[in-house]
């Protein structure tokens, strides 16, 4: 399949790229980027929600359950998240550290860190919310963990590992889904498009930011269709057989000034490589034709359909009709890709991200 064989042709030519750039094939000098440094909200935390006082937690079964140790470990998924499997590709045999975590001392810290939380949001007031940690606070941590780093590398190396580094920033569902839709405050008094522009405001100088802190190589994800989410067709879908269009059509329109503002970043900030990750389109595409895809089922989740009443939303070990194999599943739960979804959003995203590394 053309995905696939696109993949193996990306992960031959990294290697080639991982000989030429590390000169000897070390093990642990063998990734391509020395460090990925994460931001975001659950599509990309890795367990630092398991720290805080917040229900968005993932840190119990069935979640991780395909893992070979099948450990829940604050993932959002039966298995890999989508970044998961490009630090794969990228050549990581072990993962940055989630930042509350105690492995976040110490050596662990050369290869990055991940400050993402179930939750958050471009919007602080998504995390206030839900006890998550809100964006300024994520980039406090990074600031904190710029001295940790320094201190474990030295100045001159970590000052390197800064510049050389992937950045992935992955906000906007939670500030949609669980804020914006849900918050009388928000959607009586501002628009979703007047809503997008202020949150892709508090995006650009986020990214500003990070890039004054010394980042020049960015990812960002743009929103997935939201309205295909499980969760979303149950709590706004009652007048549709499909997915909600009102709210695919608001994500389309917030990735459209995402988009836009990413091209100004990049004139305006020197030896900046950015790019939009767009998760809509192959995300969209396998939930339109699950089984040319491989899939069985893309409108509920594998676990906690989302179908009868809100608690069943979230996935938990009294789930009821947990599915048997989460590979044929598009969602793992109300609102996350399965691994097996996870895989082909990883592929479009090396596809996508190529320029960062090159
Ligand atoms: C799960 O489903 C996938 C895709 O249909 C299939 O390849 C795999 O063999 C199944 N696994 C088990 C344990 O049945």
């Amino acid at each position: 399949m053309g995905a696939y064989f696109c993949r193996e042709v990306l992960v031959f030519i990294f290697a080639l790229a991982i000989v030429s750039y590390t000169g000897v094939a070390q093990d642990t000098a063998a990734t391509l980027v020395p460090a990925i440094i994460t931001f975001g909200d659950s599509a990309v935390d890795i367990g630092n929600n398991d720290y805080l006082p917040t229900i968005f937690k993932a840190d119990y079964p069935p979640y991780g359950r395909d893992f070979a140790n099948q450990k829940a470990t604050g993932r959002f998924c039966n298995g890999k998240l989508a970044t998961d499997i490009t630090a794969d590709t990228l050549g990581f045999t072990t993962y940055p550290p989630a930042y509350l975590s105690p492995q976040a001392s110490g050596k662990n810290l050369l290869i990055g860190a991940n400050f993402a939380s179930a939750a958050s949001g471009f919007d602080d007031k998504t995390a206030f919310l839900s006890h998550a940690i809100p964006l300024t606070q994520q980039l406090a941590y990074y600031k904190e963990y710029q001295s940790k780093l320094a201190a474990v590398a030295g100045s001159t190396k970590a000052a390197s590992i800064i510049k050389e580094a992937l950045y992935l920033v992955s906000f906007g569902s939670s500030d949609f889904v669980q804020n914006y839709y849900v918050n009388p405050y928000l959607n009586k008094f501002y628009t979703p498009d007047q809503y997008g522009s202020y949150l892709v405001d508090i995006y650009q100088s986020f990214i500003k930011d990070l890039y004054n802190l010394g980042a020049r190589r960015i990812g960002v994800t743009s929103l997935p269709p939201l309205g295909c989410l499980p969760a979303t067709r149950t709590l706004f879908g009652f007048h549709e057989p499909g997915c909600v269009s009102r709210i695919n059509t608001d994500a389309q329109g917030f990735n459209k000034k995402i988009n836009s503002a990413t091209k100004q970043l990049e004139k305006q900030l020197p030896d900046l490589k950015i790019a939009v990750f767009d998760i809509f389109k192959p995300l969209y595409d396998v939930i339109a034709s699950p089984s040319t895809n491989g899939f069985v089922e893309a409108t509920r989740g594998c676990c906690g359909t989302g179908r009868i009443e809100l608690t069943s939303l979230l996935c938990n070990p009294k789930s009821i009709g947990t599915c048997s194999n989460a590979t044929e599943y598009v969602f793992w739960d109300s609102v996350h890709p399965s691994e097996a979804a996870n895989q082909i959003l990883a592929d479009s995203l090396l596809i996508e991200g190529i320029n960062l590394i090159s």
